[in-house]
């Protein structure tokens, strides 16, 4: 089977030889970190091909549209966006348009005909080949490349946005089937990356100076499942918890993360994992999408209310401190009222730090939006507001627990809102500003961790001053 489909173009192609000055690309990034993973990649590659980043969309050679298709609504602003793409490309025929992402994966050469001045549409699982596509769409043809495909490994040519904290994935696709959820079909199944080579991706991103890494998988708790047995140094298994041990003492990096976990296999070994290992963050990233133990049936999450709790009390056993952040779908099909309640109610009883909340939105090719129990719009938009109001309530109470602590904070640059301050994060993710006016090279803080007093708090950040 070919890898890519080429439809001849009607569009004249450019070359990159063509251009007097370096040619410029731009990427709009939708969607999630495996998103923003993705194109940081592509943005490598283009380099490595002597293009520049632009500084102003309009004015790229090259524009690449990394989209999402979890909601309607992130499908909605694409098109919004390539509308104005296109008029431009029909007054200069050397612009040069790529969709890739999850949207590409799922409308496939669909788009090209949908939108012709498109040059290339290009899925999740080929964001490591786009240079050679990109030199097909060179010979002057449209480009579809959307069928399953093996990530091959390409950890050198990233261009990250930071330059303290790196996303690593670890394992990319889903082999779960959530009745509401894309992503398995736009993702395709699990493919986990060996140990050695996430292991020397870290060591490299260590030697460039990176001081934090967070480990991607969509269901990060299914990480190494496809993967033979024993085969890193001294471990049977290849589990989340195995590769934790193993990459914990790359030298360099201060700071672990990892998401999204699933608490279907969330395990204790791995909370005793994240306690024993002290580069390891106490952030827990772990969506429970429903506080109703039908609703979590029907939409196959595998797990009940019940144990979803037991897992969040196991971790504040260990790390009282610890945060914890989740997703909530309101609105999914049959939800009473009183199901809607049961979500509130264990909002209120976790009392998370944030949470994602999303009214349901049916998605093509997924069990529930065939379901002739769908909920009116306008309730999904109530109860929105409704656990909205209660997540910024509980999520400020809860801030109120790092008033005039001493907290950790890896410096990660000056706050673009306010030059006169720094910003970093806290351990457990939270966002942190301080002033650094007794330091007159602020750029000596960046990628250091301090101590800041915490003095003031909001919603989502705390302010605070150095430590001495
Ligand atoms: N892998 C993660 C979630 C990835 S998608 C997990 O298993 O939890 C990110 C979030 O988008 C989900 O947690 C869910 O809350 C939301 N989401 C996914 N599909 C959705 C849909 N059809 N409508 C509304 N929200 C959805
Ligand atoms: Fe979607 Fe479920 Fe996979 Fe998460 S675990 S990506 S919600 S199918
Ligand atoms: Fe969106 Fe794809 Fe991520 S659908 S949420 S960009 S995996």
């Amino acid at each position: 089977m070919s890898l890519v489909k080429t439809i001849p173009s009607k569009q004249k192609s450019f070359n990159l030889n063509s251009f007097k000055k370096a040619p410029t690309y731009w990427i709009t990034t939708f969607g999630c970190q495996m998103n923003k993973a993705d194109s940081e990649r592509m943005a490598g590659i283009l380099e490595n091909m002597g293009y520049k980043k632009s500084s102003e969309e309009l004015y790229a050679d090259l524009v690449i549209y990394n989209t999402c298709t979890i909601r309607d609504k992130a499908e909605q602003k694409v098109y919004s966006f390539l509308g104005r793409q296109a008029k431009r490309k029909h007054k200069n025929p050397n612009l040069k348009l790529v969709i890739a992402g999850c949207l590409a994966q799922q409308e496939g050469e669909k788009l090209l005909r949908r939108v012709p001045e498109l040059d290339l549409v290009m899925g999740p699982q080929h964001a490591n080949k786009l240079q050679s596509l990109l030199e097909k769409v060179e010979t002057g043809q449209q480009v579809a490349a959307t069928e399953e495909s093996f990530i091959e490994e390409d950890i050198t040519t990233a261009r990250r946005d930071s330059s303290i904290c790196a996303w690593v994935n670890i394992i990319y696709g889903c082999n779960e089937r959530c009745t509401y959820c894309v992503v398995p079909a736009v993702r395709g199944s699990e493919q986990s990356r060996k140990p050695i080579s996430i292991k020397n991706e870290i060591h490299l991103l260590s030697m460039n100076g990176y001081k934090e890494i967070t480990l991607l998988g969509q269901n990060i708790d299914a990480y190494g499942r496809d993967l033979p047995k024993s085969n890193h140094e001294g471990e049977k298994e290849n589990s989340l918890k195995d590769l934790l041990y193993y990459i914990h003492d790359i030298e360099g990096i201060e700071r672990i993360r990892f998401a999204t976990s699933h608490p279907r296999y969330f395990s204790k070994e791995l909370i005793k994992a994240c306690f024993n290992l002290n580069k390891v963050c106490e952030h827990f990233h772990i969506p429970f999408q429903s506080g109703d133990n039908k609703l979590l049936k029907a939409m196959s999450r595998g797990y009940t209310t019940d144990k979803y709790k037991e897992i969040i009390y196991d971790i504040r056993e260990l790390m009282p401190e610890a945060s914890i952040t989740t997703d909530v779908i309101v609105g999914f099909p049959g939800e009473t009222e009183m199901q809607f309640n049961n979500t509130l109610s264990l909002i209120k009883e976790i009392k998370f730090d944030q949470v994602n909340t999303a009214a349901y939105s049916p998605r093509p090719n997924t069990p529930a939006a065939n379901w002739d129990n769908q909920i009116k719009d306008n309730i999904k938009v109530e109860r929105l507001k409704h656990i909205n109001n209660l997540v910024e309530e509980i999520a400020k109470e809860r801030n109120q627990r790092y008033l005039n602590n001493i907290e950790e904070i890896l410096v990660e640059g000056i706050n673009p809102k306010n030059n006169l301050q720094m910003l970093g994060r806290t351990r457990t993710n939270r966002l942190a500003f301080f002033p650094y006016k007794d330091h007159s090279e602020p750029k000596d803080l960046i990628g250091n961790i301090i101590d800041i007093q915490v003095k003031e708090i909001k919603a989502f950040s705390i302010t605070g001053i150095i430590h001495k």
